[in-house]
């Protein structure tokens, strides 16, 4: 995600605003920008890199002034690039923006007949576009910059200045935006780090708020232009804990990132009242040639790829092949020509799913990945890419990448259904209904994250994990398993529930866990079966069903329940709380959960 930062006060606002860019570096980022305003004028420098080529631009001393913003971006919208990044500047109007404007190729099409002329690829270029055409009919700033907050769909958190006016603006919806309060000046950022080390007084702004710097003060107000009034908070964060947001942990922070991370996802790709999913500038192949589909890729990745294959083929009965990116070159793969392979992969950079999309293009297919990094190896170089918006993610164990992996994967299966003609518009508009409770339901997970905590607390003593799903929460337990070991570095082996009377049942006694996720679905009475042969060995029980009056619920040990959702959806939200079980242990084990032993966020090796 990107990074803002604003100031306006009596102190030299470039220092104070490179500053923060630099405190927030540790998010990651592509390219940076600052605008500093001074008398009537505003300065703005954009650079592609790091903060330190930006400061390079600037170190002329031509941006001096009491009032700036500053920006990093981490690109959504067009590729990583000077002309990309922010701030953008419409007439006299500069604004930085976090968040996605989901309707902005309809007010872009608009405002260019009006005469205005785009100079970048962002969503985020129509909003000093819009709030300069309210400003051209005759508006003030703050009635401008409100009338065209009420036209953007989406998530914002912006900051906005302009050349004839002292006065700064800041605005918030669906992305965090916090003001610092210090003597006699005021703050803005996305993040705490910014601007911790100079205040440790924050207003944190809700949805639809407006703050208006202006004479030594700032007012609140809503998007009717109401007067709004929120508390001061005196935090006593330390730096470290201000870039985690409060939380102990990057991985947990990022587990609560969910809902937000899924709603970015889904944003500007679901029409539910059109029934149609699209994906910006994606260019399949003849849909109607492809027998088969592939997926790979490592890891957690490979998990969302095995999720893929349950939903391609019991929702498009499209055969849909899975691989460990790693073991598919060496195997000979029976790729055939109009078949489609899709890579999945957070960073975009792990080397052997990149050795396999290089083998797919030797063997002339369509290849299409699935990143969250804009400018990656993956993202660059395949034949299309479809983005996961989860924001940076630093945690080395995935989180948030694997649930977004998961969304874009089902909103890939309904856009191929409805090309193929296999789903109608009221089945899409059926499943994007239910899509969009998902990141509510997250959170009602989240919201139960205490009863999870209890129960790490319980279980953390035991050195062997089994964790048993069907169909599709097969991939879900094997993500959860893979979750414990990596963290905790306890030995954690998942199955299918079938697979269990196979092998792992020999390993079953008093101390052995064993956590099932079993809803109410066509697999039910199978692993209720299951679950009473892990009892009649006196395994330690788990279960985790959408189902509170599971028929096994007062036979075992532990029993959690979680939301209802179709088939399809269901190991988004499975995976939650086996993240949460994961994290817990972990943390009460003291191990290094960000970046734990012998592992690495991006597997650039073969
Ligand atoms: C490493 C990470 C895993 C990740 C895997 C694949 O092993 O530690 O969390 O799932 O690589 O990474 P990718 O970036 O391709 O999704």
């Amino acid at each position: 995600m990107c990074g803002i930062v604003g100031y306006k006060g009596k102190k030299d606002a470039c220092g104070i605003l490179i500053e923060a860019l630099k405190r927030l570096e540790y998010r990651g980022y592509d390219s940076a920008g600052i605008a500093v305003w001074h008398e009537g004028k505003v300065e703005v420098a954009r650079k592609k890199g790091k903060v330190d080529e930006l400061r390079k631009v600037i170190a002329d001393g031509s941006f001096t002034g009491k009032m700036g913003l500053a920006h990093t971006r981490w690109a959504t919208h067009g590729t990583p690039s000077e002309h990309n990044a922010h701030p953008h500047k419409a007439g006299d109007v500069v604004v930085v923006h976090n968040g996605i404007i989901e309707n902005y190729i309809e007010l872009k099409e608009r405002l260019r007949k009006e005469g205005h002329k785009f100079l970048s690829d962002t969503d985020t270029e129509v909003i000093p576009h819009l709030i300069a055409s309210y400003l051209k009919k005759g508006m003030d700033f703050v009635d401008a910059v409100r009338s065209a907050l009420k036209e953007l769909k989406g998530s914002y958190a912006l900051g906005i200045i302009r050349e004839t006016d002292k006065m700064l603006i800041a605005a918030r919806k669906e992305s965090p935006l916090i003001i610092g309060v210090g003597a006699g000046e005021y703050f803005i950022a996305s993040d705490a780090p910014a601007i911790i080390n100079r205040t440790k007084r924050f207003i944190f702004l809700e949805d639809d708020d407006i703050a208006i710097f202006a004479d030594g003060t700032v007012r609140l107000i809503d998007l009717e232009g109401k007067t709004v009034k929120r508390e001061i908070h005196q935090v006593q964060w330390s730096d470290a804990m201000a870039e985690k947001g409060g939380f102990k942990h990057f991985m947990l922070k990022e587990i609560f990132e969910q809902p937000r991370a899924i709603s970015d996802t889904l944003i500007g790709r679901v029409k539910e009242e059109r029934g149609e999913v699209a994906f910006e500038e994606l260019k399949l192949p003849d849909l109607a040639k492809v027998k088969k589909i592939w997926m790979v890729a490592c890891g957690t990745s490979y998990h969302a790829c095995m999720i893929g294959k349950y939903l391609f083929e019991s929702v498009l009965h499209i055969p849909v092949e899975t691989d460990i990116a790693s073991e598919f070159r060496y195997r000979e793969p029976i790729l055939k020509k109009d078949d489609m392979l899709v890579l999945v992969s957070q960073s975009g950079e792990t080397a052997d799913t990149i050795a396999a999309m290089k083998e797919g293009k030797k063997r002339g297919v369509y290849t299409l990945s699935i990143c969250n990094v804009l400018g990656s190896t993956l993202a660059r170089d395949a034949d299309g890419v479809i983005f996961t918006h989860a924001g940076p993610e630093i945690g080395v164990a995935s989180t948030k990448a694997f649930t977004t992996q998961i969304s874009v994967l089902f909103l890939l299966m309904l856009h191929i259904g409805e090309r193929l003609g296999k789903l109608n518009k009221q089945d899409i508009s059926r499943y994007i209904n239910e899509i969009k409770q998902i990141p509510h339901k997250v959170q009602s997970i989240l919201d139960m994250s205490g009863q999870i905590e209890e129960m790490a607390r319980r279980y953390m003593v035991h050195r062997d994990f089994l964790y048993l799903g069907r169909g599709i929460n097969y991939p879900a337990v094997l993500e959860g398993a893979l979750k414990l070991k990596e963290i905790s570095y306890i030995h954690a082996e998942a199955y299918a529930a079938g697979e269990m009377k196979h092998g792992p049942i020999a390993l079953i006694d008093e101390n052995m866990p064993v956590v099932f996720v079993s809803p109410h679905d066509h697999t039910y009475k199978k692993t209720c079966s299951n679950v009473e042969e892990v009892i009649s060995r006196r395994g330690r029980v788990l279960i985790f069903t959408d189902d509170p009056l599971h028929e096994m619920a007062d036979r075992v040990e532990t029993f959690f329940v979680l939301p209802q959702t179709i088939y399809a959806l269901q190991p988004i939200l499975s995976v939650v709380p086996l993240q949460l079980l994961a994290y817990y242990i972990a943390n009460f084990l003291g191990t290094d959960v960000d970046q734990p032993r012998n592992l690495a966020k991006s597997v650039t090796v073969e």
